[in-house]
Parts: C-alpha cells; sequence; structure tokens
C-alpha cells in the first residue's frame, strides 16, 4: 500500500494542463455496449477506476485495449455475459451505469445491487423506476438485481427528480436504454452535470436522437440500432476545480489548461468570494491569489450549483480563513469524513447534521492522517500543502481512483510529494 508524504508549505507556479473526465469516461464506456462493434474513446485518463471499469465490460464479453496514442478501444461486438459481479460492483458503484445499456442490447442483464460507501447510503431506487417506467420488469435476486424486458422498452414520460434533486447517473443509465426504445422518452428532472451532456453528445454520435442535452428535460426518439463513433471525452472539471483550490491555499498563481471555463461557474464564484482572482485565459484560466482567504459560504447542490465533488477540497480552503464559514451539503448529506482528520491537522470543523461551521485558523499543522474516499483525500492532500511540516497520507488508492499520479502533477508546479511502498 502506498502512502504520501507532502511537505509544507509550499507555492506554486507555471500551468498545469487538465485530463480527460474520469465521470465523462465512465457512462461513455457503458454507452459503447448499446453498439456492437468498435468504439474509440480519447482522453480517457490513466485511473485505477477507469482500469476496474475496463475489466468490468471485459467480463461481458467486450475487449478493451489502449492503443499506442492512448485512446480507449472498446470492442463490443461480443456481448454474451450480461451480468455485473459483486466482486466488481462493490469496489466501484459506477458499474450500476452498465444496468440500461445491457437492458436494451442483450433484454437481460443481472447486476450486483451497489452497497453504501464513505460518501453515503447511495440508493439506486430513482435508477430502477426509471427503467420499469421504459417497461422493464425488475426484481432483487441473491443481492442482484435482476431486470428483464424480453420483447425490448418503450419509450415514455419519465419523471427522475429525488430527495437530492435530479440524479447523475440514474439519468445516464434511463437515458442510454430509451436510446433503444420504441417510441419517444422524455425525460423530466433530468441531471444537467456536463458529464451527462458529453454522454449524450456522444450517443448522437452513435446514431441516437436526443435532443434537450444540458437541460433538465431531455427527449430521446428511439432508434432501431447504434453504431459504434469515435468520441473525445471533456476535461475534468473536479480536477480542475482541485487545482483552483491547489493554488488558492498555496497563494499562488496558477494557470490552469484544457479547462471548460464555462462548466466552472459555481466555482469561480466562490473563489472570487474568497478573494481569489480567477480570469478566463484562453483553453482555460488563470488563478491568483495574493491576500488573505476571506470567509465564504458554500452549500453544494446538483449542476449547476456548487459541486459536492470538491466541496472537501474548498472546506481545506476555508479553514485557512479569516473568519467563519458554512458550508452544506446538500447533495450527499454525509459526505463528512474529511472533517475529523482536517481538525487533526488543526483545522477547526464543527459538523451539524449536513452542515459543518469552519472557524477560520492561522495556520494548520501536519499530522499523519487517513484517506477515506477519493475528494476527502484530495482535501488532506491540499492541507498538506498548505501545512507545518511533513503531512502523511495512508490509503493513497483513494486519491489514485480519481486523479492521475497527482504528485507528479503537483510536484513540478512546487510541490514536494513523494510516494512510498509500505
Ligand atoms: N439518489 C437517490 N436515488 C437514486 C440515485 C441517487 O436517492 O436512485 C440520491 C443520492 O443518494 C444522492 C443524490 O441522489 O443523495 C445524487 O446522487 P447521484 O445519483 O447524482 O450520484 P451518482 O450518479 O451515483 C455521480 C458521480 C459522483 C458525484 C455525484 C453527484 C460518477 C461516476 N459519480 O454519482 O462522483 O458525487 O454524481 O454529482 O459520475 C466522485 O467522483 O468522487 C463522485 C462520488
Amino acid at each position: 500500500m502506498d502512502i504520501f508524504r507532502i511537505e509544507g508549505p509550499v507555492q506554486f507556479s507555471g500551468s498545469v494542463s487538465i485530463n480527460g473526465s474520469k465521470n465523462a469516461s465512465l457512462p461513455i464506456m457503458a454507452a459503447a455496449i448499446l453498439a456492437a462493434g468498435k468504439s474509440v474513446i480519447k482522453a480517457v485518463p490513466h485511473l485505477s477506476d477507469i482500469s476496474v471499469f475496463s475489466r468490468l465490460l471485459g467480463r461481458l464479453g467486450c475487449k478493451v485495449t489502449r492503443s499506442r496514442n492512448g485512446d480507449l478501444c472498446i470492442d463490443s461486438t461480443v456481448v454474451d455475459n450480461p451480468i455485473g459481479e459483486y466482486e466488481i460492483v462493490r469496489r466501484m458503484r459506477a458499474s450500476i451505469c452498465i444496468l440500461g445499456p445491457l437492458l436494451a442490447r442483450c433484454g437481460r442483464a443481472e447486476v450486483s445491487m451497489p452497497g453504501g460507501c464513505a460518501i453515503g447510503d447511495r440508493p439506486v431506487d430513482i435508477h430502477l423506476r426509471g427503467l420499469r417506467e421504459l417497461g422493464a420488469k425488475i426484481h432483487l435476486k441473491n443481492g442482484y438485481i435482476v431486470a428483464e424486458a424480453p420483447h425490448g422498452l418503450t419509450g415514455k414520460d419519465i419523471f427522475m427528480g429525488g430527495p437530492f434533486g435530479s440524479t447523475v447517473l440514474g439519468t445516464a443509465n434511463v437515458l442510454m436504454a430509451a436510446t433503444l426504445a420504441k417510441g419517444k422518452t422524455i425525460i423530466e428532472s433530468a441531471a444537467c452535470e456536463p458529464e451527462v451532456a458529453d454522454l449524450a453528445n456522444c450517443l448522437n454520435k452513435m446514431g441516437a436522437k436526443i435532443t434537450g442535452i444540458g437541460s433538465p428535460r431531455l427527449t430521446i426518439e428511439g432508434v432501431r440500432q447504434l453504431q459504434p463513433a469515435e468520441h473525445q471525452v471533456i476535461p475534468d472539471r473536479i480536477e480542475a476545480g482541485t487545482f483552483m483550490a491547489a493554488a488558492a491555499i498555496t497563494a499562488s498563481e496558477l494557470r490552469i489548461q484544457n479547462c471548460r471555463f464555462d462548466d466552472m461557474m459555481a466555482v469561480v464564484d466562490r473563489l472570487r468570494n474568497i478573494g481569489v482572482t480567477v480570469d478566463a485565459a484562453n483553453n482555460g484560466c488563470v488563478v491568483t491569489r495574493s491576500g488573505s482567504i476571506k470567509p465564504a459560504d458554500i452549500t453544494t447542490q446538483p449542476y449547476p450549483g456548487f459541486p459536492t465533488d470538491l466541496q472537501a477540497q474548498f472546506m481545506t480552503l476555508l479553514s485557512l480563513a479569516e473568519g467563519n464559514s458554512v458550508v452544506i451539503e446538500k447533495v450527499f448529506p454525509d459526505r463528512f469524513m474529511h472533517v475529523a482528520e482536517l481538525n487533526r491537522m488543526a483545522a477547526n470543523l464543527r459538523k451539524e447534521g449536513p452542515t459543518v461551521i469552519v472557524a477560520g485558523v492561522k495556520k494548520l499543522i501536519a499530522a499523519p492522517v487517513m484517506a477515506s474516499d477519493l475528494r476527502a483525500s484530495a482535501a488532506l492532500v491540499l492541507a498538506g500543502l498548505a501545512a507545518e511540516g511533513t503531512t502523511t497520507i495512508q490509503r493513497v488508492y483513494h486519491i489514485d481512483r480519481g486523479y492521475e499520479k497527482i504528485e507528479e502533477r503537483l510536484n513540478p508546479l512546487g510541490a514536494k510529494i513523494t510516494r512510498q511502498s509500505i
């Protein structure tokens, strides 16, 4: 198992280029199931989550390879084992997004029911409701979701809102299934995240007929079949936001390249509120902090609100503000595993239900800490960059799920991070 040793405090300079989006890549990889043949996906990051998903597709019958130029090729000519096994699904909940495509292609799917995880319960009831509306018969057997539609799916008007708003992978699942359903489907209260829009654009390249992309109302005219396509995934807005927060916490100037600025407005708004200068630049932006960190309130929401996937990183930043901030988590109300670890580094955070009161401190102090999930571990890396002394982070594999060799990306900018196998 690897650990990080991070020496702080440091200051950054230079530029960093953002990789392709993990959360856009995964459902787009699942979409390859829908069209027999060879799909090519460009800019898929080299992450452990992508390897796990590739293995999952392999078990279904697909052949997944990386070409020399880094493109991910998925040959889905054969999909003869429509089963998402517990052994893989328990490692990565995003595996659930094979359910819709398998059902549409094979008329049947069995996918292990995902359990809870470090960020909360994470039910899939809305996914199943949507697929049932399309005519699937679904029951639970030995911990597996068994979905059947031997005579195909039929389009319908479906409302997909839930207690915490829209669902990203739920929308992806039903959207993919609806592309091959008979007739028209309308998904109302669809997730508007750029990753869902990227999936819809890819599906249209494959021959689907989807309109309303990027809005909460998606209209899908079912087609008889889809063809494999070539698609480049969008840059990772969460990686971009993490690097922006890193520039801010280290009082640096950092150029962020390959970043879709328009997708980042809620993040840019909070950074400016905190006293950070963010200027749009060619193909990205420049983030600069020269003054103190001002307190700010942050409420996470589905897109275009502030992303839950950046809540932990921004809490680290606000822990050094001159005053008190309030962070409210409205997407995953239990997503606060980082709070206790940041307090071990001398932050002053108090959790009250889905809210954390962040009392700004003058400095963070290095400590041994434990990564608990992907974004919480990114928050600890940021804390380590700003804290006095050497922070050690255990369970670095959580970071590797979503950030490609983060130490090799940050060290050229000025970070002092070493990875050790223990
Ligand atoms: N929800 C339900 N029922 C459902 C589905 C969701 O109640 O059937 C609830 C969830 O419990 C949560 C809210 O709805 O409270 C939103 O969850 P959503 O379904 O949108 O999350 P997801 O699709 O499972 C994706 C990302 C997450 C990201 C969330 C929210 C991928 C692979 N995962 O998860 O990313 O936090 O959307 O934006 O796209 C990460 O990258 O670290 C990560 C966790």
